[in-house]
């Protein structure tokens, strides 16, 4: 990032970002990029400027966490501080650009899950809050409650088996991926619930169906988007793509 936009970064001036930060968080399998994907699909279809970000996909330190990942060489530490370099870099280069050039992003997670899973991995919760302090706050958070056995159901429905870190088993909880993986993820839940209110989380019930979930999301965004897109919304808001 330029210099001076340095400090708009780590205090964004309302009236210079005129789009919208949506963000989704919640447990491995919670639903989340089903559900911002419909969004995707539907905004773009009203003729919208969207840009989709996604956690750990930045160019920058993609291999570098693949490689540490594979080989189980990355501690809490150094876990956190690649994860907080990937979303610094699409942050800087992506996300507050594109805001202030009044695009709707969608983040498939944020700094939340930082907070949640650092946390958890025994970083200090201080220490991870400043890691992540030149962020934004989202003008809208999704967070996907479900229980642990639905998002473990739903995951191994998809495929045959669990990841290393999704399951939590550099952390030594059990030797059996999916008791791991509930005890993990459950941690991570009391994370996301204990942030929830102070954070301002708007909470989906993601035990209903896509499509369900799905009105709800829009209605939701609907509220935070300029007036001139509201009629054309309302119209649209059951039209599940
Ligand atoms: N409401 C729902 N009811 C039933 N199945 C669902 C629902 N939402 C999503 N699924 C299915 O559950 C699986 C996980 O969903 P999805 O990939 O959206 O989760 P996620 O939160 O993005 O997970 P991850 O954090 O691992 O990326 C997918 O196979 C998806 O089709
Ligand atoms: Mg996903």
């Amino acid at each position: 990032m330029q210099s001076e936009n340095r400090e708009q970064v780590h205090a964004p001036l309302k009236n210079l970002v005129t789009g919208k930060l949506i963000v989704v968080e919640g447990i491995d399998g919670s639903g989340k990029s089903t559900q911002i994907h419909l969004l995707d699909k539907w905004l773009r279809s009203l003729g919208l400027q969207v840009f989709n970000t996604e956690w750990n996909s930045s160019d920058v330190v993609k291999e570098i966490t693949s490689k540490g990942k594979k080989k189980g060489l990355l501690t809490p530490t150094t876990f956190s501080l690649l994860h907080a370099t990937d979303f610094a870099d699409r942050f800087e280069r992506n996300i507050f650009p594109l805001l202030r050039a009044g695009y709707i992003v969608l983040a498939d997670r944020y700094t939340y899950t930082a907070f949640a899973r650092d946390i958890v991995r025994g970083c200090s919760p201080s220490w991870v809050r400043k890691l992540y302090a030149f962020a934004s706050k989202p003008d809208l958070t999704f967070y996907f409650r479900v229980p642990v056995d639905v998002a473990v159901d739903r995951i191994l429905t998809g495929r045959a088996k669990l990841k290393y870190y999704e399951a939590g088993m550099d952390l030594n909880l059990s030797n059996d991926p999916i008791e791991s993986y509930r005890i993990f993820q459950s941690r991570i839940i009391d994370e996301y619930e204990s942030m929830s209110d102070r954070e301002g989380f708007t909470v989906i019930d993601g035990t209903l169906n896509i499509e369900e979930q799905q009105t709800f999301v829009r209605q939701k965004v609907m509220r935070i988007l300029p007036d001139r897109f509201r009629t054309k919304m309302t119209a649209a808001i059951r039209e599940i793509c």
